[in-house]
């Protein structure tokens, strides 16, 4: 059984996702870190980001895996390629990296195929922007998960804190959630939509454990 959970950025679909896969027992993907971790490795190798063919060679030969935390049944750290791109993936370059990246068709043909064999695996939580629309369109559990703009960039910014990845300035992070909205919603190849039978849900001013409540109930309905 898939979940899926799609929203921008900051709306709390990581902790989220996680807690619903520890709940029912999932397993949970995180989509968000493959695309990530691709623009990456673009960066390092100096692929130009209007670049389609080069962006969709580096998705298709380099591997991406996940790895687990000891005691955590959620997988936490990221590699590619064999190299450890945990906390690199979350700095201010790669956030800016990111949109471009993902927006490239041949990244995402690369992606989703890749995406589609680790869900067909098992029982998953997956999150990400159009899991809803174009890599599970059949799963029985859709959420769009939304928040403020304000909200969001508040808890991206305690997240890099929390992650201890350091401080990053609010109003910097506020108007790149905006950017990355807008480049996400806009793109031709799978852009940021909730699916028709998506269910919406706002986080803005909720308890978390709330949302999480609302998911767990939503998929033992479908169960
Ligand atoms: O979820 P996260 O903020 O880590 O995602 C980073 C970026 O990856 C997004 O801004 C978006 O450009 C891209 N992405 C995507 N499709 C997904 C997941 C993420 O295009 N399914």
């Amino acid at each position: 059984m898939i979940i899926a959970i799609d929203g921008p950025s900051g709306a709390g679909k990581s902790t989220v996702a996680k807690a619903v896969a520890k709940k029912l027992g999932f397993s949970c993907l995180d989509t968000g870190a493959m695309y990530r971790a691709i623009a990456w490795q673009a960066v390092a190798d100096g692929v130009p980001f209007d670049d389609d063919a080069a962006l969709g060679q580096v998705a298709r030969t380099h591997e991406i895996a996940f790895g687990h935390v000891e005691g955590d049944p959620v997988p936490k750290r990221v590699f590619i390629g064999g190299v450890e791109v945990t906390d690199a993936i979350r700095t201010a370059e790669i956030d800016r990296a990111v949109s471009p990246v993902s927006a490239a068709p041949s990244v995402r043909e690369a992606l989703v195929e890749q995406q589609r064999r680790i869900g067909r695996a098992g029982d998953y939580v997956v999150e990400g922007r159009d899991i809803g629309t174009v890599v599970f369109p059949e799963a029985p559990v859709k959420v769009f998960l939304t928040a403020s703009d304000e909200e969001r960039a508040h808890r991206r910014v305690r997240q890099n804190v929390d992650r201890g990845i350091g401080s990053i300035d609010y109003d910097e992070v506020l108007a790149d959630l905006r950017r990355r909205d807008e480049i996400d919603s806009s793109r031709a190849t799978s852009p940021l939509r909730p699916a028709d039978d998506a269910v919406r849900l706002d986080s803005t001013g909720r308890y978390i454990e709330d949302v999480i409540d609302e998911i767990c109930a939503l998929a033992d309905e479908a169960r």
